[in-house]
C-alpha cells in the first residue's frame, strides 16, 4: 500500500471559515481521488491523504490503518513543526497511567458524612472503572468505533494523549461553533476513522468520553483554552 497526497478537488469549500456542505452544517472537506481511492481526512479539518489501491469501504487491516494514521500525522507535523504532540512510548508516565485507573483510597475518611458504606463506594468505583475500561476498548478498536478503514483513536492519541478534554467547551474552527468534547469525538469518528457519528445518548460515546476524561485526572480544568 502506498500513500500519496491527493489532487486537490474539494467537494464543498469553506472560504476562510468552516466548510459548509449541502445541508449548511459544517462538514469534512475531502479532496476527491482521481482513481476513486479512499481519501481520509484528519481531525484538523484540513489535512487529508489518499490511500492508493484501497477503495472506500474496502476492508483494511490494523496495520494498514496504522499506516494511514502515521501518514496523516507526518503531514500534520510537517505543517506544525512546533506543535506539542505526545507519541507512543511504552515507558512514558501516560503509558504507565493507562494500565489501570487508580482505585479510590481505602478507608476514606469521608464516609462519616454520608449514609453509605465502604462497600457502596467500592461498587461505585467499580462501575466507573467499568465504563472507563469500555471506553478504552472502543478507543483502541476501529471496528467498535464503527470505522471503515482500520484507523483507531489510539494510533494518534496514545493513552488518550493530545485530546485535552479539560479545554472543553471551546470554539473549534473546523466545526464552526463551540464544541463539547463529545462533538470533537464524533468529528474524529467521521474523519480520520471514517465511521458514522454516535448519537448524543449512545453508550459508546459516553464510554469514550469517560475514558478520555479519566486519562486526564488531576489536570486543571481550563475551558476555552487553545
Ligand atoms: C490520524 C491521526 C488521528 C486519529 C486517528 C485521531 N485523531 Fe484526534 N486529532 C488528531 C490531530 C492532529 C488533532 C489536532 C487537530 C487540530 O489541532 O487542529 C486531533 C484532535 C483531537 C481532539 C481535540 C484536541 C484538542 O486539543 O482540543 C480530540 C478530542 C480528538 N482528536 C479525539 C479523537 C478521537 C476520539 C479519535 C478516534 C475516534 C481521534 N481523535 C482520532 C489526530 C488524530
Amino acid at each position: 500500500m502506498r500513500l500519496a497526497c491527493p489532487v486537490v478537488l474539494a467537494l464543498c469549500i469553506g472560504a476562510g471559515g468552516p466548510a459548509l456542505c449541502g445541508d449548511g452544517a459544517p462538514g469534512h472537506v475531502l479532496p476527491v481521488s482521481r482513481d476513486g481511492n479512499l481519501v481520509v481526512g484528519l481531525c484538523d479539518g484540513e489535512t487529508s491523504i489518499e490511500v492508493e489501491g484501497v477503495k472506500p469501504g474496502e476492508p483494511m487491516t490494523r496495520e494498514q490503518g496504522q499506516k494511514v494514521a502515521d501518514a496523516l500525522m507526518t503531514e500534520w507535523r510537517r505543517k506544525h513543526p512546533d506543535a506539542e504532540w505526545v507519541v507512543a512510548d511504552a515507558g512514558s508516565a501516560a503509558a504507565v497511567a493507562a494500565q489501570g485507573v487508580p482505585a479510590a483510597p481505602a478507608g476514606s475518611q469521608h464516609q462519616t458524612y454520608g449514609a453509605f458504606t465502604e462497600r457502596d463506594k467500592q461498587i461505585w468505583q467499580e462501575s466507573t472503572d467499568k465504563l472507563v475500561a469500555e471506553g478504552k476498548k472502543i478507543f483502541h478498536d476501529a471496528k467498535l468505533l464503527g470505522g471503515t478503514n482500520a484507523v483507531s483513536c489510539d494510533m494518534c492519541h496514545p493513552d488518550g494523549s493530545n485530546t485535552h478534554p479539560e479545554t472543553y467547551p471551546k470554539y473549534q474552527v473546523q466545526l464552526g461553533r463551540v464544541a463539547m468534547l463529545r462533538d470533537m469525538i464524533n468529528w474524529c469518528i467521521e474523519n480520520p476513522v471514517r465511521g458514522k457519528p454516535f448519537p448524543d445518548d449512545d453508550p459508546r460515546l459516553k464510554a469514550l468520553e469517560a475514558y478520555i476524561l479519566a486519562q486526564r485526572k488531576g489536570v486543571a480544568l481550563e475551558y476555552g483554552k487553545h
